[in-house]
């Protein structure tokens, strides 16, 4: 990779909806660096008080890595096998665990504290913040935001929880190790020196995908077989047989992040993306994802008691975003995910998640969410999507211009994502639309907050408004911003 900006492999992270780069998280300030595989049927961890798991599993599991100066002394066979014993330090599997155990060792009590793993949740860029505090809400702790997405740490239980509850979220990645690296026999020895088969069965199928960010190795692709390589390897070690490569659908996805001296590799527990939530059946000609509709509804500052107002609602994605929330409805609930697919799944507590999550949604109930569109194609794909949801009691849909419409209550928030022109006739519409469109808000919708997502660098200009407020955010890989207008009666121009 030669290009000093950030390269992809054959299917990258941020390809889907602008996922974020996971990165070298800082860890706690008071632990060093964590390694994350363990083989527990064979060696079990320490037993920490609960509020300083975190911190005595990173002391007891961390080594720091050898002197590197040391190595370039070494003949280069010398300096592969110094590299491979590094790796599988790094990794945390050393062989010399590997001596036959003397009974298996019960599974663990409840009353046992549990194991605290290190997380990376992406999402579009812009939401960084806000997925904190979903996620410390959820009970995430030692939280640390970056370009596009979050790390932090908790139990495999918190995992459950952020997939099915972040509505922020694109997925949620665990970590399962991390090292320095010079060249691909650095990584291969790192994927190689993971448990991958404590985490998931050889019959499951996988696929591996690379993000680099100044990365000095040459191709990703290339990279990318050598991980495949190292988990397979490991299985074929560990059983005989070697887990299959399915690109498309796998059933276990993992994940690298290389940057110029370090890869992190993650297991996903998401699988497919967090904004698929099963629920949108039609999806119109230019969607939102869900994740950054109710992003943008958060942003607003949106209360599920406030009226709301989507008048170019194209398949309602902000429409369903905000019933849901207004009922209490766990994004998660009709999807499932790859963590259910893994090993060491505590069964259990997922089906006790889902049922705590079940029991608290709301029932469906008229709302003060309203949408509307000029197209009848448009309002058909929003009617049918919030049908498939069983939401469409919730919402008021009508067919009509945005131009002749009027504010169904006093005060609220409008929301929208305008087309964005990307023909010259369509920006010459657009550019004719917006300042009818500012007439409308300002004249119109006094009392209201209206707040607009475009990448149309003109539109600030033409609606002819002040914004009290711009956000950017990423659409995918287009950059926008997030208008935020408070329309107040006779001022604001
Ligand atoms: C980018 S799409 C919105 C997509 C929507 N947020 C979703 O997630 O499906 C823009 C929508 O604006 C509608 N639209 C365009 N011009 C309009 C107008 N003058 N009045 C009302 N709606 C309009 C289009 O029909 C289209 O559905």
């Amino acid at each position: 990779m030669t290009d000093k900006s950030k390269s992809r492999g054959t299917l990258s992270i941020n390809k889907e909806g602008g996922e974020g780069k996971p990165r070298q998280a800082k860890r706690p300030a008071t632990s060093r660096r964590v390694n994350i595989e363990r083989d527990r049927s064979k060696k079990p961890a320490p037993r920490p008080a609960p509020e300083t798991a975190w911190k005595d599993k990173a002391a007891a599991e961390d080594k720091p890595p050898r002197a590197r100066s040391a190595r370039s002394e070494k003949p280069a066979p010398e300096r592969t096998r110094a590299r491979t014993q590094e790796a599988r330090r790094d990794g945390g599997e050393a062989r010399r665990r590997e001596r036959p155990a003397a009974a298996p060792k019960p599974e663990r009590a409840d009353s046992r504290p549990a194991r605290i793993e290190q997380f990376f949740a992406t999402c579009p860029r812009g939401l960084e913040n806000a997925l904190a505090e979903e996620l410390r809400a959820l009970g995430a702790d030692n939280i640390e935001t970056t370009g596009g997405g979050v790390t932090f740490f908790g139990p495999m239980t918190l995992c459950y929880a952020a997939n099915l509850h972040s509505r922020l979220a694109t997925r949620i990645l665990l970590r399962v190790s991390a090292g320095k690296y010079q060249n691909e026999e650095d990584v291969y020895q790192g994927a190689l020196a993971v448990f991958w088969h404590k985490w998931f069965d050889v019959s499951r199928t996988i696929a591996v995908k690379v993000v680099a960010q100044d990365s000095p190795l040459k191709s990703l692709n290339f990279i990318t077989l050598r991980i495949k390589d190292g988990v397979c390897d490991r299985f074929r070690e560990e059983s005989g047989q070697r887990p299959s490569v399915q690109t498309l659908h796998p059933d276990i996805r993992i994940r690298a992040f290389l940057t110029r001296d370090r890869y992190t590799l993650y297991l996903d527990t998401s699988g497919e993306s967090l904004y698929k939530r099963g629920l949108r059946k039609q999806s119109g000609a230019a969607p939102i994802n869900e994740n950054l509709a109710a992003g943008i509804l958060r942003l607003s500052g949106w209360q599920p008691d406030e009226p709301l107002y989507d008048p170019m609602c194209g398949s309602g994605t902000f429409l369903m975003e905000a019933a849901q929330m207004a009922l209490n409805i766990a994004p998660g609930l009709g999807r499932d995910f790859a963590f259910e697919r893994m090993l060491r799944m505590d069964a259990r507590a997922w089906a006790r998640m889902k049922s705590d999550a079940q029991a608290a949604c709301q029932p469906v109930r008229p709302l003060p969410i309203y949408g509307s569109d000029v197209m009848g194609r448009s309002l058909r794909d929003a009617d049918s999507n919030l049908k498939a949801a069983g939401l469409r009691e919730a919402v008021t849909l009508s067919k009509a211009d945005i131009l002749e419409i009027e504010p169904p209550a006093k005060s609220g928030v409008v929301v929208m994502n305008p087309p964005y022109g990307v023909r010259l006739g369509e920006e010459e519409e657009l550019a004719a639309l917006y300042p009818k469109l500012g007439d409308v808000l300002k004249n119109r919708f006094a009392n209201w907050r209206a707040c607009i997502i475009s990448a149309d660098a003109n539109l600030p200009r033409l609606i002819r408004l002040s914004a009290s407020k711009k956000t950017p955010l990423f659409n995918g890989a287009l950059e926008c911003r997030l208008y935020e207008y408070k329309l107040v009666a006779g001022s604001n121009r």
